[in-house]
């Protein structure tokens, strides 16, 4: 077949997380993309716990709702695993032929990853070539474990789709910052999306994973303290967290208990940063970019950069994606940005595929 003949291949982008699903279709412009359909749906507390899928017919009702609902007719989808069950090694190998990179790597593989290789999916990608003359190569290794890759696909499937790509949240996030920008040379920047589970670090050292970390500590922590300070329920406490006073607490109340979740937080990015530093040769991290559901926590951004001296911008995939305002109201899209990383970072997938 004509390359030029050949259909672009869309997917839509869905992030299945712990508190929502969340799915993002794009379509490809001349020089950018716009938003062809878009949703968010959430899900009971107890569906996902600990990225292990619990109530498997609620998550593929869930997300077929979430398809039906914003008329998403579209069935490829590319899907991101994260937590532990997902393995992220940098590693350097020996430098090897092309063909004889497949076998060597699984090779390789075996004694960097903790699980059985028989368990596990493995990718990798060549992060940098041997320059001539060197002996090794980097190589970005990502193992996730099958029992649970294997439960995402079901529930995909029982909704009726199909997954045509796998990715790893962390990378999704940064190829939705990515896409549109070039880093400057020699800047490193944390990416830092907080959900409600799982807090993802990547840094990027110009423009390239350098680091990648996911931390079992996310806005849930913010939830629970409330719950148990102040004697709300799990609703309430997700009300107050959004500035919406319940009955008989006022936000003012849950302000103390908000910032001592904050403090952890940020001691938990501090945490990695420093792990970071002591195994790196670096020693400066320019700035955060922040996302997920917990960007929108009033407050966080400037805790977060008071706590860990840099600047902290609140990220917008949308920044460079084109929005028709008649079918999306701009205030609701500027109100869901930094929880739509993730499923925006992987609706480009296949474009830029294509664009390759
Ligand atoms: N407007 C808001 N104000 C404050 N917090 C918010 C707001 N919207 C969402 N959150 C919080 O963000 C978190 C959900 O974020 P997100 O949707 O990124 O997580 P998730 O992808 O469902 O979970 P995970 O990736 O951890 O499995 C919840 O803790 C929720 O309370
Ligand atoms: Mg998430």
């Amino acid at each position: 077949m004509l390359s030029w003949m050949r259909r672009q291949k869309e997917l839509v982008g869905l992030d299945i997380g712990t508190s929502s699903i969340k799915a993002v279709h794009l379509q490809r412009l001349r020089s950018s993309y716009k938003i062809a359909e878009l949703g968010i749906v959430p899900i009971h507390p107890e569906t996902i716990v600990d990225g292990i899928i619990m109530d498997a017919a609620a998550v593929s009702a869930a997300i077929r709702q979430l398809f039906d609902k914003n008329g998403i007719a579209l069935k490829d989808v590319a899907f991101s695993v994260s937590g532990h069950s997902v393995i992220i090694k940098k590693i350097k190998v020996p430098t090897m032929k092309t063909a004889e990179f497949r076998e060597g790597i699984v090779w390789e593989a075996e004694r960097h990853i903790p699980y059985s290789i028989e368990d596990v999916n493995l990718d990798f990608q060549i992060l940098r070539q041997a320059e001539p003359g060197e002996q090794e190569m980097d190589v970005l290794l990502v193992a996730v474990k099958k029992d649970t890759l294997n439960e995402y696909l079901a529930v995909i499937s029982a909704a009726g789709l199909n997954a045509a790509v796998v990715d790893v949240d962390s990378f999704a996030i940064e190829n939705a910052f990515t896409m549109p920008q070039r880093p400057q040379p020699g800047e490193i920047i944390a990416l830092v999306n907080v959900g409600a589970a799982v807090t993802n670090i990547n840094i990027l050292y110009d423009g390239i994973s350098d680091f990648t970390r996911d931390s079992p500590l996310g806005g849930n922590r913010h939830t629970e303290s409330l719950q148990r300070s102040i004697g709300v329920s799990f609703e309430q406490a997700e009300a107050l967290k959004k500035g919406e006073p319940v009955d008989g607490h006022s936000v003012v109340e849950a302000e103390a208990v908000i910032e001592m979740a904050n403090s952890e937080l940020a001691g938990e990015i501090r945490r990695s940063f420093d792990f970071y530093y002591s195994t790196s040769q670096r020693d400066t991290i320019h700035r955060m970019v922040l996302s997920g559901g917990c960007a929108l926590l009033s407050g966080l951004a400037p805790y977060l950069s008071h706590a860990l001296e840099l600047p902290v911008e609140v990220a917008n995939p949308f920044q460079h994606i084109v929005a028709d305002a008649k079918k999306f109201d701009t205030t609701y899209l500027t109100g869901i940005a930094p929880q739509m990383t993730v499923a925006v970072g992987l609706a480009l997938r296949e474009s830029e595929d294509d664009a390759g």
